[in-house]
Protein backbone atom coordinates (compact mmCIF):
# COMPACT_ATOMS: atom_id res chain seq x y z
CA UNK A 1 0.00 0.00 0.00
CA UNK A 2 2.34 2.64 0.99
CA UNK A 3 4.44 1.45 -1.64
CA UNK A 4 1.90 2.22 -4.03
CA UNK A 5 1.74 5.58 -2.53
CA UNK A 6 4.88 6.36 -2.94
CA UNK A 7 5.26 5.60 -6.42
CA UNK A 8 2.65 8.14 -7.38
CA UNK A 9 4.72 10.93 -5.76
CA UNK A 10 5.52 12.98 -8.64
CA UNK A 11 7.15 16.39 -6.88
CA UNK A 12 10.67 17.55 -7.49
CA UNK A 13 13.28 15.31 -5.65
CA UNK A 14 14.66 15.23 -3.15
CA UNK A 15 11.63 15.86 -0.39
CA UNK A 16 11.19 14.76 3.08
CA UNK A 17 8.29 13.22 3.91
CA UNK A 18 6.31 12.67 6.76
CA UNK A 19 3.58 10.66 6.94
CA UNK A 20 0.67 11.76 9.26
CA UNK A 21 -1.05 8.69 9.86
CA UNK A 22 1.88 6.91 11.66
CA UNK A 23 3.05 9.80 13.47
CA UNK A 24 -1.09 10.31 14.70
CA UNK A 25 -1.00 6.75 15.35
CA UNK A 26 2.20 6.77 17.57
CA UNK A 27 0.58 10.12 19.46
CA UNK A 28 -2.98 8.17 19.91
CA UNK A 29 -0.83 5.15 21.65
CA UNK A 30 1.22 7.38 24.25
CA UNK A 31 -2.24 9.15 24.89
CA UNK A 32 -3.76 5.81 25.68
CA UNK A 33 -1.00 4.60 27.92
CA UNK A 34 -1.89 8.24 29.32
CA UNK A 35 -5.31 7.25 30.28
CA UNK A 36 -4.23 4.63 32.22
CA UNK A 37 -1.44 6.35 34.48
CA UNK A 38 -0.96 10.04 34.95
CA UNK A 39 1.92 12.05 33.22
CA UNK A 40 2.37 15.06 30.99
CA UNK A 41 3.71 14.50 27.63
CA UNK A 42 6.35 16.81 25.56
CA UNK A 43 7.79 16.25 22.19
CA UNK A 44 10.97 17.21 21.89
CA UNK A 45 11.25 18.96 18.95
CA UNK A 46 14.96 18.78 18.26
CA UNK A 47 13.78 15.71 16.72
CA UNK A 48 12.18 17.43 13.82
CA UNK A 49 10.78 20.84 13.97
CA UNK A 50 9.09 21.62 10.87
CA UNK A 51 6.37 23.78 11.32
CA UNK A 52 3.52 22.24 9.60
CA UNK A 53 5.04 19.02 11.62
CA UNK A 54 4.94 20.46 14.67
CA UNK A 55 1.15 21.51 14.45
CA UNK A 56 -0.10 18.24 13.16
CA UNK A 57 1.42 17.00 16.91
CA UNK A 58 0.38 20.18 19.23
CA UNK A 59 -3.51 18.93 19.56
CA UNK A 60 -1.89 15.67 21.23
CA UNK A 61 0.62 16.85 23.76
CA UNK A 62 0.92 18.80 26.76
CA UNK A 63 3.82 20.62 25.80
CA UNK A 64 7.01 20.81 23.80
CA UNK A 65 10.72 20.03 25.05
CA UNK A 66 13.53 22.83 23.93
CA UNK A 67 17.02 22.84 23.72
CA UNK A 68 17.84 26.51 22.91
CA UNK A 69 16.34 29.95 22.78
CA UNK A 70 15.19 29.95 18.72
CA UNK A 71 13.54 26.22 19.90
CA UNK A 72 11.94 27.82 22.79
CA UNK A 73 10.60 30.96 20.41
CA UNK A 74 9.31 28.56 17.65
CA UNK A 75 7.48 26.11 20.21
CA UNK A 76 5.65 29.30 21.85
CA UNK A 77 4.85 30.67 18.59
CA UNK A 78 3.11 27.29 17.57
CA UNK A 79 1.92 26.16 21.11
CA UNK A 80 -1.53 27.30 22.71
CA UNK A 81 -1.73 28.97 25.81
CA UNK A 82 -2.29 26.36 28.34
CA UNK A 83 0.33 24.65 26.60
CA UNK A 84 4.11 24.11 28.23
CA UNK A 85 7.59 24.47 26.99
CA UNK A 86 10.47 23.10 28.97
CA UNK A 87 14.13 23.43 28.46
CA UNK A 88 17.82 22.11 29.22
CA UNK A 89 20.96 22.44 27.92
CA UNK A 90 24.65 22.71 28.39
CA UNK A 91 24.64 26.13 26.92
CA UNK A 92 22.80 28.59 28.55
CA UNK A 93 24.13 31.66 27.82
CA UNK A 94 23.98 34.79 30.00
CA UNK A 95 23.34 36.99 27.25
CA UNK A 96 20.19 35.42 26.58
CA UNK A 97 18.82 33.83 29.70
CA UNK A 98 16.70 36.55 30.40
CA UNK A 99 15.35 36.12 27.10
CA UNK A 100 15.22 32.02 27.63
CA UNK A 101 12.87 32.69 31.12
CA UNK A 102 10.22 34.72 28.44
CA UNK A 103 9.61 31.65 26.45
CA UNK A 104 10.31 28.86 28.66
CA UNK A 105 7.70 27.72 31.96
CA UNK A 106 10.17 25.12 33.06
CA UNK A 107 13.60 25.87 33.15
CA UNK A 108 16.57 22.64 34.01
CA UNK A 109 19.89 23.87 34.80
CA UNK A 110 23.17 21.91 33.63
CA UNK A 111 25.10 22.02 36.33
CA UNK A 112 26.02 23.59 39.77
CA UNK A 113 28.07 26.81 39.00
CA UNK A 114 24.77 27.26 36.26
CA UNK A 115 22.42 26.59 39.14
CA UNK A 116 24.93 29.08 41.52
CA UNK A 117 24.38 31.72 38.66
CA UNK A 118 20.54 31.51 37.44
CA UNK A 119 18.62 30.11 39.85
CA UNK A 120 17.75 32.74 42.25
CA UNK A 121 16.68 34.77 39.00
CA UNK A 122 14.12 32.46 37.97
CA UNK A 123 10.72 33.48 39.00
CA UNK A 124 7.02 32.10 38.76
CA UNK A 125 5.83 31.44 36.54
CA UNK A 126 9.02 29.69 35.52
CA UNK A 127 9.76 26.87 37.23
CA UNK A 128 13.64 25.91 38.27
CA UNK A 129 14.90 22.50 37.59
CA UNK A 130 18.22 21.20 37.38
CA UNK A 131 19.39 18.23 34.96
CA UNK A 132 20.93 15.09 37.35
CA UNK A 133 23.27 12.95 35.61
CA UNK A 134 22.56 9.34 37.20
CA UNK A 135 25.60 8.02 36.38
CA UNK A 136 23.63 4.52 35.02
CA UNK A 137 24.77 3.93 31.53
CA UNK A 138 22.44 1.86 29.17
CA UNK A 139 23.89 2.88 25.85
CA UNK A 140 26.68 1.10 23.95
CA UNK A 141 27.71 3.34 21.90
CA UNK A 142 29.30 6.20 23.84
CA UNK A 143 28.81 9.32 21.16
CA UNK A 144 24.82 8.28 22.48
CA UNK A 145 25.32 8.12 25.69
CA UNK A 146 24.49 10.84 28.00
CA UNK A 147 26.68 8.89 31.32
CA UNK A 148 29.63 8.58 29.29
CA UNK A 149 32.82 9.19 30.93
CA UNK A 150 32.88 12.57 31.50
CA UNK A 151 29.89 13.58 30.62
CA UNK A 152 28.47 17.63 29.80
CA UNK A 153 25.16 16.23 30.47
CA UNK A 154 23.96 17.22 34.18
CA UNK A 155 25.11 17.73 37.53
CA UNK A 156 26.59 13.93 38.24
CA UNK A 157 24.53 12.47 40.76
CA UNK A 158 27.57 11.73 43.27
CA UNK A 159 28.98 15.14 42.64
CA UNK A 160 25.28 16.49 43.96
CA UNK A 161 25.24 14.21 46.90
CA UNK A 162 28.66 15.34 48.19
CA UNK A 163 26.92 18.77 47.53
CA UNK A 164 24.36 18.38 49.59
CA UNK A 165 26.41 17.38 52.52
CA UNK A 166 29.26 20.02 52.29
CA UNK A 167 27.53 23.06 51.03
CA UNK A 168 24.26 25.30 52.91
CA UNK A 169 22.78 26.03 49.50
CA UNK A 170 18.83 26.18 50.01
CA UNK A 171 17.52 23.42 47.53
CA UNK A 172 14.07 23.92 48.31
CA UNK A 173 14.77 26.75 45.13
CA UNK A 174 14.30 23.48 43.29
CA UNK A 175 11.00 22.74 41.92
CA UNK A 176 12.15 19.71 39.63
CA UNK A 177 14.61 16.99 37.96
CA UNK A 178 15.01 16.48 34.64
CA UNK A 179 17.27 13.39 33.78
CA UNK A 180 17.82 11.88 30.37
CA UNK A 181 19.99 8.41 30.08
CA UNK A 182 18.80 6.91 27.06
CA UNK A 183 18.99 6.14 23.43
CA UNK A 184 16.44 4.52 21.05
CA UNK A 185 15.60 1.93 24.61
CA UNK A 186 12.84 -0.27 24.66
CA UNK A 187 14.04 -1.86 27.76
CA UNK A 188 11.41 0.65 30.60
CA UNK A 189 13.39 -1.38 33.34
CA UNK A 190 15.88 0.78 32.79
CA UNK A 191 13.97 3.45 33.46
CA UNK A 192 12.45 2.54 36.50
CA UNK A 193 16.27 1.32 37.55
CA UNK A 194 17.04 5.25 36.99
CA UNK A 195 14.59 6.49 39.05
CA UNK A 196 14.90 4.13 42.08
CA UNK A 197 18.73 5.76 42.48
CA UNK A 198 18.02 9.50 41.89
CA UNK A 199 14.90 9.13 44.33
CA UNK A 200 16.60 7.10 46.76
CA UNK A 201 19.41 10.18 47.45
CA UNK A 202 16.01 12.77 47.37
CA UNK A 203 14.98 10.67 50.13
CA UNK A 204 17.85 10.21 52.11
CA UNK A 205 17.66 14.44 52.63
CA UNK A 206 14.55 15.05 52.19
CA UNK A 207 14.30 17.17 49.21
CA UNK A 208 10.74 17.47 47.90
CA UNK A 209 10.27 18.02 44.34
CA UNK A 210 6.97 19.01 42.16
CA UNK A 211 7.83 17.76 38.81
CA UNK A 212 10.53 14.97 37.52
CA UNK A 213 11.08 15.03 33.51
CA UNK A 214 11.96 11.86 32.59
CA UNK A 215 14.31 12.88 29.21
CA UNK A 216 13.70 11.17 26.10
CA UNK A 217 15.44 8.27 24.63
CA UNK A 218 12.67 5.86 25.15
CA UNK A 219 10.46 4.48 22.03
CA UNK A 220 7.68 4.51 23.73
CA UNK A 221 4.21 3.07 22.16
CA UNK A 222 1.52 0.82 23.26
CA UNK A 223 3.08 -2.33 21.79
CA UNK A 224 5.76 -2.60 23.81
CA UNK A 225 6.58 -3.94 27.30
CA UNK A 226 5.22 -0.68 29.44
CA UNK A 227 4.57 -2.51 32.30
CA UNK A 228 7.85 -1.23 34.19
CA UNK A 229 7.27 2.46 32.53
CA UNK A 230 3.64 2.36 34.24
CA UNK A 231 4.89 0.72 37.45
CA UNK A 232 7.51 3.61 37.69
CA UNK A 233 4.98 5.96 37.21
CA UNK A 234 2.58 4.84 39.59
CA UNK A 235 5.12 4.54 41.86
CA UNK A 236 6.41 8.73 41.89
CA UNK A 237 2.78 9.45 42.02
CA UNK A 238 1.83 7.90 44.58
CA UNK A 239 4.73 8.19 46.92
CA UNK A 240 5.74 11.69 45.68
CA UNK A 241 2.94 13.48 44.95
CA UNK A 242 4.56 15.07 41.80
CA UNK A 243 4.17 15.60 38.02
CA UNK A 244 5.79 13.27 35.78
CA UNK A 245 7.18 14.45 31.96
CA UNK A 246 7.96 12.09 29.34
CA UNK A 247 9.59 14.42 26.20
CA UNK A 248 9.99 11.64 23.77
CA UNK A 249 11.67 12.61 20.16
CA UNK A 250 12.41 10.01 17.73
CA UNK A 251 9.82 7.84 18.96
CA UNK A 252 7.32 10.45 17.82
CA UNK A 253 9.41 11.22 14.40
CA UNK A 254 11.95 8.42 13.35
CA UNK A 255 9.81 5.64 12.00
CA UNK A 256 7.20 8.28 10.37
CA UNK A 257 10.23 10.00 8.32
CA UNK A 258 11.33 9.42 4.32
CA UNK A 259 13.50 10.52 2.26
CA UNK A 260 12.79 10.39 -1.87
CA UNK A 261 15.56 10.96 -4.23
CA UNK A 262 15.77 10.75 -7.69
CA UNK A 263 19.09 8.72 -9.89
CA UNK A 264 20.94 11.45 -11.57
CA UNK A 265 23.37 9.52 -13.55
CA UNK A 266 24.57 5.82 -13.73
CA UNK A 267 27.73 4.40 -14.46
CA UNK A 268 29.84 1.84 -13.69
CA UNK A 269 33.37 1.62 -11.57
CA UNK A 270 34.87 -1.79 -13.51
CA UNK A 271 31.95 -4.37 -12.83
CA UNK A 272 30.06 -2.27 -10.33
CA UNK A 273 27.54 -0.28 -10.88
CA UNK A 274 27.33 3.34 -9.84
CA UNK A 275 24.46 5.56 -8.99
CA UNK A 276 24.37 9.31 -8.13
CA UNK A 277 21.42 10.59 -6.79
CA UNK A 278 20.28 14.20 -6.33
CA UNK A 279 20.56 14.20 -2.49
CA UNK A 280 23.28 13.77 -0.17
CA UNK A 281 24.57 12.44 3.16
CA UNK A 282 24.35 15.93 3.94
CA UNK A 283 20.57 15.63 4.18
CA UNK A 284 20.47 12.40 5.72
CA UNK A 285 23.40 13.76 8.41
CA UNK A 286 23.54 10.84 10.68
CA UNK A 287 24.40 8.11 7.69
CA UNK A 288 27.29 9.79 7.49
CA UNK A 289 28.22 10.58 11.34
CA UNK A 290 27.22 7.10 12.90
CA UNK A 291 28.17 5.23 9.33
CA UNK A 292 24.94 3.69 9.41
CA UNK A 293 23.20 2.55 5.94
CA UNK A 294 19.29 3.52 5.80
CA UNK A 295 16.63 1.01 4.73
CA UNK A 296 15.78 1.81 0.96
CA UNK A 297 12.02 0.91 -0.28
CA UNK A 298 12.01 -2.07 -2.49
CA UNK A 299 15.78 -2.87 -2.03
CA UNK A 300 16.60 -6.88 -1.01
CA UNK A 301 18.78 -8.45 0.66
CA UNK A 302 20.47 -10.15 -2.90
CA UNK A 303 18.78 -10.25 -5.97
CA UNK A 304 20.31 -9.28 -9.53
CA UNK A 305 20.82 -5.43 -9.52
CA UNK A 306 23.49 -4.50 -7.42
CA UNK A 307 24.15 -0.77 -6.86
CA UNK A 308 25.96 1.86 -5.34
CA UNK A 309 23.89 4.64 -4.36
CA UNK A 310 25.91 7.63 -3.78
CA UNK A 311 24.93 11.57 -2.68
CA UNK A 312 26.09 13.97 -5.32
CA UNK A 313 28.30 16.60 -3.85
CA UNK A 314 32.08 16.39 -3.70
CA UNK A 315 32.92 14.47 -0.50
CA UNK A 316 33.86 10.96 -2.11
CA UNK A 317 32.63 9.49 1.47
CA UNK A 318 29.40 10.64 0.30
CA UNK A 319 28.05 7.36 0.55
CA UNK A 320 24.94 5.63 1.01
CA UNK A 321 25.91 1.60 0.75
CA UNK A 322 25.44 -0.75 -1.36
CA UNK A 323 21.73 -2.45 -2.07
CA UNK A 324 20.39 -4.80 -4.22
CA UNK A 325 17.31 -4.34 -6.35
CA UNK A 326 14.55 -6.86 -8.74
CA UNK A 327 14.89 -4.36 -11.81
CA UNK A 328 17.68 -2.62 -12.67
CA UNK A 329 17.60 1.12 -12.11
CA UNK A 330 17.33 3.64 -14.99
CA UNK A 331 17.78 8.26 -14.69
CA UNK A 332 14.46 9.04 -13.27
CA UNK A 333 14.51 5.91 -10.51
CA UNK A 334 12.89 7.17 -7.00
CA UNK A 335 15.22 5.56 -3.96
CA UNK A 336 13.09 6.07 -1.04
CA UNK A 337 15.01 5.93 2.38
CA UNK A 338 12.98 4.62 5.15
CA UNK A 339 12.93 5.51 9.01
CA UNK A 340 14.52 8.92 8.58
CA UNK A 341 12.23 11.14 10.23
CA UNK A 342 14.68 11.77 13.24
CA UNK A 343 17.36 14.03 13.54
CA UNK A 344 17.94 14.15 9.51
CA UNK A 345 15.87 17.34 8.10
CA UNK A 346 16.88 19.59 11.88
CA UNK A 347 20.74 18.37 10.59
CA UNK A 348 20.45 18.79 6.88
CA UNK A 349 22.63 21.29 5.28
CA UNK A 350 23.46 23.09 2.00
CA UNK A 351 27.14 21.86 1.44
CA UNK A 352 28.13 21.99 -2.05
CA UNK A 353 25.02 24.96 -2.58
CA UNK A 354 22.92 21.68 -3.02
CA UNK A 355 19.32 22.70 -2.29
CA UNK A 356 17.58 21.39 0.60
CA UNK A 357 15.25 18.71 0.09
CA UNK A 358 11.47 19.98 0.19
CA UNK A 359 9.06 19.02 3.12
CA UNK A 360 5.66 16.80 2.59
CA UNK A 361 3.23 15.38 4.97
CA UNK A 362 1.76 12.49 3.27
CA UNK A 363 -2.38 12.87 4.62
CA UNK A 364 -4.83 11.02 3.23
CA UNK A 365 -2.59 10.13 0.31
CA UNK A 366 -1.86 13.64 -0.65
CA UNK A 367 1.63 14.91 -0.27
CA UNK A 368 0.81 18.20 1.00
CA UNK A 369 3.94 20.84 0.50
CA UNK A 370 4.97 22.07 3.79
CA UNK A 371 8.24 23.89 2.55
CA UNK A 372 10.48 24.41 -0.28
CA UNK A 373 13.97 25.99 -0.10
CA UNK A 374 15.46 27.79 -2.83
CA UNK A 375 18.74 30.36 -3.93
CA UNK A 376 17.39 32.87 -1.25
CA UNK A 377 17.75 30.27 1.13
CA UNK A 378 21.08 29.51 0.39
CA UNK A 379 22.06 33.28 0.36
CA UNK A 380 20.67 34.19 3.20
CA UNK A 381 22.77 32.24 5.11
CA UNK A 382 25.88 33.85 4.22
C1 LIG B 1 17.26 16.30 27.10
C2 LIG B 1 16.69 15.50 25.98
N1 LIG B 1 15.36 15.25 25.97
C3 LIG B 1 14.79 14.55 24.96
C4 LIG B 1 15.54 14.07 23.91
C5 LIG B 1 14.87 13.30 22.80
O1 LIG B 1 15.40 12.03 22.72
P1 LIG B 1 14.83 10.95 21.69
O2 LIG B 1 14.68 11.60 20.39
O3 LIG B 1 15.88 9.88 21.68
O4 LIG B 1 13.54 10.47 22.27
C6 LIG B 1 16.93 14.30 23.89
C7 LIG B 1 17.77 13.82 22.78
O5 LIG B 1 18.93 14.01 22.67
C8 LIG B 1 17.53 15.04 24.95
O6 LIG B 1 18.84 15.32 24.97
Amino acid sequence: MKNSIFHNFSSKTPAYVYDAKSIVNILNSINNIKKDINFLFLYSIKSSNNIGLLELIKPYVDGFSCSSLFELQLAKEVLDYSQVTHITTPGFNKDEFAKILKYTDFVSLNSLRQFMEFSTIIEPPSSCGIRINPQLSFVSDERFDPCRAFSKLGIPLVNFEKEIETSNINWSIIDGIHIHNNCESINFDEMKQTVHRVMSVLNKYKIDLKWLNLGGGYLVNSSQNISPLKDTIRWLRKNYEIDVYLEPGKAITGNAGYLIASVIDLFQYEDENIAVLDTSVNHLPEVFEYQYQPKVMNSHDRSNHKYHLVGCSCLSGDLFGEYYFVEPLSIGSHIIFENVGAYMQVKANMFNGINLPSVYLLENNNFKLLKNYDYNSFRDRL
